[in-house]
């Protein structure tokens, strides 16, 4: 893999789904050893499939294609290989979401899950130089009996878990069917994060804020049709996780230059840039900075002010943040616009997301 422009630039990553990083060999790989059918005959067929309308129709892929995780190992691998790939792009600490529900309810242990993916997350900093954390997620689709018996089963974990979070089909699944879940992650010293905002409207972020108490919003780019939550989210300095490659596949945005993260930032949103599913969306993290700093021609001190934001965001303490922060000040003296950019995956997506100029 070529590293990406912005590969150079030391970044947090705090929206990244470890399910959405199964590249379709490892589906392939997995599926072989672990004796999965699978519908597809060849990788180019599976990737063939990666068109979406919309996030249901990328969620009903993602389901479908993680049936290949089964062992511990599966899990550990699938995290070690995403290590090796977001230390290429330049990421020093990662908060990771998984999944739980959508492999007990196929006969997953969650202990082979959290014991999989702990196995390589204990130790990422001294095997990949990446420091890291876990995210639990409810899948909001499912009903909120079911995401209080998942947080019951991560509890005796709770050393494992930074927070949880929300995630899955957004439309008619509002934070607040899961308030008293929250309440019950928090009362346990648990943050709170949950997507809100991505095909929901900015109604699910005030509930977000107000009735899960979430210290980040994910995703969130529908803020912007409400001002007044605008200028809430200024003022509380609320982080938003933004994923400009997910956004143009699942069609939040009908092109990267079309992306609001520039108006975003104009309007003094806290903003990460972050890669939610890079094996399904073109890209990991620096693909996500170099595309988004050629589409919307954001300037070098963006990019910087972004790297710094993830920081910001971050569930690290403060040692540690301000060890990275003096990172990225070093490295914004050195050039990481520009000369190629390029994204590292020269893939179907990614010339789909950023067309060549004429
Ligand atoms: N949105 C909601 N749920 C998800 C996503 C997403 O972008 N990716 C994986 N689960
Ligand atoms: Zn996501």
């Amino acid at each position: 893999m070529t590293s990406s422009p912005s590969s150079r630039l030391p970044k947090a990553e705090l929206h990244l789904h470890i399910e959405g990083t199964l590249e379709p060999e490892m589906i392939f790989a997995l599926a072989e050893r672990n004796k999965v059918p699978l519908k597809y005959a060849s990788l180019d067929a599976l990737r063939a499939a990666y068109q979406f309308k919309d996030l249901q129709s990328f969620l009903d892929l993602y389901y479908a294609s993680m049936v290949v995780l089964r062992t511990e190992q599966d899990f550990a691998e699938l995290t070690a290989a995403y290590f090796t790939r977001a230390h290429q792009q330049g990421v020093v600490h990662a908060e990771i979401f998984f999944d739980p529900q959508a492999h007990t309810q196929r006969g997953v242990a969650f202990q082979t899950v959290i014991d999989g993916l702990w196995s390589v997350i204990r130790d990422s900093e001294t095997r990949y130089g990446v420091t890291s954390k876990l995210i639990m997620c409810f899948l909001r689709d499912q009903s909120a009996e079911s995401a209080m018996a998942t947080l019951e089963s991560a509890l005796p974990y709770g050393e494992r878990l930074v927070g949880v979070g929300l995630d899955s089909a957004e439309r008619g699944n509002p934070p607040s069917k899961f308030q008293a879940v929250f309440d019950r992650a928090r009362a346990n010293g648990l943050k709170a994060v949950a997507h809100a905002g991505e095909e929901g409207p900015a109604a699910y972020v005030w509930e977000a804020l107000r009735l899960l108490k979430v210290s980040r919003v994910d995703h969130g780019v529908r803020s912007l049709e409400d001002p007044t939550l605008v200028a809430h989210l200024r003022d509380e300095k609320t982080p938003l996780t933004v994923c400009p490659f997910s956004n143009v596949r699942l069609r939040v945005v009908d092109k990267l230059q079309d992306h609001p993260l520039g108006k975003m930032i104009d309007a003094g949103l806290m903003c990460t840039v972050n890669s939610d599913d890079p094996a399904y969306f073109g890209g990991y993290v620096g693909d996500n900075f170099d595309g988004v700093s050629k589409a919307l021609k954001l300037p070098q001190a963006t990019l910087v002010t972004l790297a710094r934001n993830s920081f910001e965001a971050s569930f690290i303490d403060v040692t540690e943040r301000q060890r990275y922060l003096k990172l990225v000040d070093e490295a914004s003296h050195t050039a990481f616009v520009g000369a190629s950019a390029e994204p590292a995956l020269p893939n179907e997506t990614a010339s789909q997301l950023t067309p060549n100029p004429a």
